[in-house]
């Protein structure tokens, strides 16, 4: 009898390690791990959605366009991502030029706006446009009212000697919102004027933080009068009914156009791409309006959001990815940024 047990056992228990091997290289297939450059909720949305209808399981972290950047160039040799889905397009740009990024060709790519495939094209196929969205500041009406404040509704308001510690925006290095502004303010004045701009800017500004849409979230609490962030993350709050007014300045302004790349060397590659063809289909990107984000999606046959701001009435400036997504100017622009702005006495 205890033979027979001891028998049984043993049997089971190799049976059991000769299933777990046959199961590991399978499991391992069914993974996937993404940098998510947009706001937490959508970041979900997409990661849950994407599990839910393949059964690929999916490790998701939220972090800023520059943070990912940075990651992904850190971990080069020993690559741990395996998509990188949304973010400002320029790090992704750089990521693209330095190599750290796969060559992908979408069959959905008929699908999408020329602005999506332009910059596929300018990543030498290894980035793609995923939405668009434009830049601009969100004020606390209420705050500006009190303050007996003028509404700002141009860049050069914000400059105004009454906003000191009014203005919040977040750091170039970290987030791709606040290289964007860099980036857009050099394009728009020129790059001395540019940086005249951000100095005079810096004597208002109480916080540079870490992710971009973070001071629309302040403005809404109360927390600071004026957020420069992209407009949707400032009408986020408007539709919640804080009291938030998004600007799209007068003297116009730069936009994003937010992208998706797929990581050299990526362990999980068959399904990165599966979420890559997957997340350019009308289904996918109809998630960002649930999740409260408004941006304007690049697959032609996705439904615009109701909310996102309409880019045709914005003056947007013809932005040059091509340069301020190119590896030296971005880099030289940061370093720039840090030696002559950031740590500038108030
Ligand atoms: O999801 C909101 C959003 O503003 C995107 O449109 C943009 O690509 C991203 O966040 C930028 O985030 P950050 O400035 O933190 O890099």
């Amino acid at each position: 009898m205890g033979r027979l047990s001891d028998f049984r056992s043993g049997f089971l228990a190799l049976a059991g390690a000769a299933l777990a091997s046959l199961a590991t290289p399978a499991t391992a297939q069914q993974n996937l791990v993404m940098y998510c450059g947009v706001q937490e909720e959508w970041c979900r949305a997409m990661s849950q959605a994407f599990e839910r209808e393949t059964g690929v399981k999916v490790a998701m972290t939220r972090k800023s366009a520059g943070e990912v950047y940075a990651q992904v160039k850190a971990e080069a040799s020993n690559p741990r991502g395996d998509i990188w889905w949304g973010g400002t397009g320029d790090p992704h740009l750089q990521a693209a030029e330095e190599g750290l990024l796969e060559e992908y060709t979408s069959p959905m790519n008929k699908d999408l706006h020329d602005w999506a495939i332009k910059q596929w094209n300018a990543g030498k196929r290894r980035t793609i446009g995923i939405y668009s969205g434009a830049l601009g500041f969100g004020y606390n009406t209420k705050l500006i009212a009190e303050k007996k404040l003028p509404e700002p509704k141009c860049w050069a308001d914000l400059l105004n000697p009454k906003l000191k510690d009014e203005v919040q925006v977040a750091d170039p290095n970290s987030s791709g919102t606040a290289y964007n502004l860099l980036a857009t303010v050099v394009q728009l004045m020129g790059e001395q004027k540019g940086f005249d701009y951000l100095k005079a800017l810096h004597k208002n500004v109480n916080q540079y933080t870490k992710s971009g849409a973070a001071p629309a979230k302040a403005a809404s609490l109360g927390e600071t009068s004026i957020g420069i962030v992209f407009i949707h993350d400032a009408v986020v709050f408007a539709v919640e009914g804080a009291p938030i007014k998004a600007v799209a300045p007068c003297e116009g302004t730069g936009y994003e156009i937010g992208s998706m790349s797929i990581i050299k060397g990526a362990r999980n590659l068959e399904n990165a791409k599966k979420f890559y063809d997957w997340a350019l289909t009308p289904a996918a990107q109809a998630l960002a309006g649930p999740a409260k984000s408004y941006q304007v999606p690049s697959n032609k046959n996705s439904a615009v959001p109701a909310q996102a701001p309409k880019m045709s009435e914005i003056k947007l400036i013809d932005y040059d990815f091509v340069k301020y997504g190119s590896s030296d100017e971005r880099r030289r622009l940061l370093a720039k940024w840090d030696a002559e702005v950031k740590n500038l006495p108030k």
